[in-house]
């Protein structure tokens, strides 16, 4: 992957911090990094999501290191970020359905860590922090596609979150003179995300499914429908988020494929490319999903020259491939 570099820059003058840099979205910024030979790539991780084997490629890369540490600890973000140039935050639990279980450590990790994260970071004076916002924002409002402006009330304590995080960090650029930039992802995939435990999400669990030929279980009645976004999309618009120059202290951009498509769509776009025909099951709509989501991606365009290289019928059969060398069946 990454065989288009998405930067002019010489990276090797700059050193990055990547929080959450063990997970999905975090490890495939790492190896962009590292590929195009960044002078420095550290990763502070709790591993609660993340995995040591999503890191394992990188450990002997000499501009790679690793801090093991949680975001809740003050002194953990402040070692991590000592002589960084730019963070890219993505430490944070994921997923509507645990923050419902589970809303205090939710807010703990994706609230209080990010305040530590800001603060840290406002502290050693670093050029710009880049970090992960949700779709999630959006919550109830009905209007498709979905324009940076207008959100809704949120949906979950997940959404709370991560919008707590998008006032946050206009608050510190508005009173500090600090520079973030919020990145609205649109449900992500791709290789290194999990498709185990409770919280997976879709795309892993229907992939490993279609692998195994089993029925996968679709939430609804297979009609809700998502702005599927390949993470090498997402690992773009991160690094042109750091590196833009001439762009406001503070801002959000939706970061998404532009195209919409329902559960249905998806498994049968997978069961074609995998080259089976079985029938999905059915069950009860979850608490705190949204019917419809699709991305206006015009601002992300406009601000920071963002353009999908990879649709999602191009992503799934890139990750049906990473997927199939990693399931055991
Ligand atoms: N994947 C998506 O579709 C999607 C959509 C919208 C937003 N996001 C956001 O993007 C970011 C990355 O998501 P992902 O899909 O790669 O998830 P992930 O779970 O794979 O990665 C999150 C990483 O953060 C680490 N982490 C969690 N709590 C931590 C703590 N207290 N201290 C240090 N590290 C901690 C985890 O171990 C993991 O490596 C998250 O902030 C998530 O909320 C993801």
């Amino acid at each position: 992957m990454y065989e288009i570099p998405y930067h002019k820059e010489e990276l090797s003058q700059y050193s990055f911090l990547i929080t959450g840099g063990a997970g999905f979205i975090g490890s495939n910024l790492v190896e962009y990094l590292l590929k195009y030979k960044a002078k420095k790539v550290r990763v502070l991780d709790n591993f609660s999501t993340g995995s040591r084997e999503n890191i394992q490629p990188f450990l002997e890369n000499p501009a790679f290191e690793l801090l093991e540490g949680d975001i809740r600890n003050m002194e953990d973000c402040r070692q991590a970020i000592a002589g960084i140039d730019y963070v890219s935050h993505q430490a944070a639990l994921g997923s509507v359905p645990r923050s419902i279980n589970d809303p205090i450590t939710s807010n703990e990790v994706n609230i209080s860590g990010f305040l530590n994260m800001l603060v840290a970071a406002r502290d050693a004076g670093v050029k710009r922090l880049v970090y992960a916002a949700s779709s999630s924002t959006y919550g109830d409002h009905p209007g498709l596609p979905k324009v940076e402006e207008l959100i809704g009330n949120p949906l979950s304590p997940y959404a709370v979150t991560k919008y707590v995080n998008e006032l946050y960090a206009n608050v510190f650029s508005r009173t500090y003179d600090f520079h973030a930039v919020g990145l609205r992802y649109f449900n992500v995939f791709g290789p290194r995300q999990n498709p185990r435990g409770p919280y997976a999400a879709v795309i892993p669990l229907f992939i490993e499914a279609a692998i195994k030929q089993q029925a996968p279980v679709i939430n609804g009645d297979g009609e809700t429908s998502r702005d599927f976004t390949f993470v090498e999309n997402a690992v773009q618009a991160n690094i042109k988020a750091l590196l833009a120059a001439d762009i406001r202290k503070s801002e959000i951009v939706n970061i998404a494929a532009g195209q919409r498509t329902t559960l249905n769509e998806l498994w049968q776009h997978i069961c074609r490319i995998a080259g089976i025909d079985i029938s999905p099951v059915y069950q009860a709509e979850r608490k705190g999903d949204v019917k419809h989501s699709l991305a206006n991606i015009g601002k992300a365009g406009e601000l920071l020259g963002y353009k999908p290289a990879f649709t999602v019928l191009n992503g799934l059969d890139i990750a049906m491939e990473w997927y199939r060398r990693h399931t055991v069946v």
